[in-house]
């Protein structure tokens, strides 16, 4: 007689369990339905967040080597790197790829928010004329963008823009850096030190625990499809 070791009785009676138990009602392929269209159903509204410009944005729709650094960020709340620098010039490809991560990673998050600074500024204005007119309807960006477990942040320090907005950019960057959440940052800053735009307190928080990609090549909105 084959002598086992201890407990493997228990640990076949597991294996040979069904790793799906559909609830009662649901056949099997029923529930693996529901599954299949609950999940076409998360990734349409992902999808809806995003700008219509950048719905094509996908790791199949990216030309050339992908910049597989980008791979190792493991966004998770509380944790370092709390947020991916994607620096570079225009074109390159910064946005394309923040936004596959976005696509890829927002599944995992419940509240999350794809936003360029221009976006926030602008949303964030609305909602103040909206209150000092007696209007209490309108919601800034600011506070989803200081508080949603996944942010994608869209074209910071390029210095356009008011003193306010740019000190409005910078309170998001200290809260996040705050409380390590997860942050995706697109520049056309080179490195961390070139984030002239704000002050040295903002940009030596860059600088820490964060994951930094230099993304390079053409502009390619000047190459034809
Ligand atoms: N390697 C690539 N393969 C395919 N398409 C690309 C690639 N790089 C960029 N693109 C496309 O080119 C356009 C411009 O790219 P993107 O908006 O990501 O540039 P960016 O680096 O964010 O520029 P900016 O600094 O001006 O915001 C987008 O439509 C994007 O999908
Ligand atoms: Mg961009």
């Amino acid at each position: 007689m084959i002598e086992h070791e201890p407990g493997w009785h228990d640990r076949a009676a597991a294996k040979s369990r069904p790793l799906f138990v559909p609830p009662a009602g649901e056949t099997a392929q029923e529930a693996a339905d529901r599954v299949k269209r609950e999940g076409a159903e998360a990734a349409a509204v992902l999808l809806a967040e995003v700008p219509r410009r950048y719905r094509h944005c996908n790791r199949w729709t990216w030309k050339g080597d992908w910049p597989s650094a980008v791979d190792a960020w493991q966004p998770a709340p509380g944790a370092d790197p709390w947020a991916l620098l994607l620096l570079g010039d225009p074109g390159v490809g910064k946005t394309h790829v923040a936004t596959t991560l976005y696509l890829k990673l927002g599944a995992g998050f419940r509240r999350r928010r794809w936003v360029s600074v221009e976006d926030l500024v602008r949303s964030e204005q609305r909602a103040i004329a909206g209150r000092q007119s007696g209007d209490n309807r309108g919601e800034g960006g600011l506070d989803s963008a200081l508080d949603c477990e996944l942010l994608l942040l869209d074209d910071v320090g390029s210095g356009r823009g008011t003193e306010w907005a740019t000190a409005l950019v910078a309170s998001v960057l200290y809260h996040r850096h705050e409380h390590m959440a997860p942050t995706i940052i697109t520049s056309n800053a080179k490195c961390a030190e070139d984030f002239a735009v704000f002050d040295h307190r903002i940009s030596s928080r860059l600088r820490e625990g964060t994951l930094r990609v230099l993304l390079e090549g053409p502009d390619r909105r000047s190459i034809r499809p």
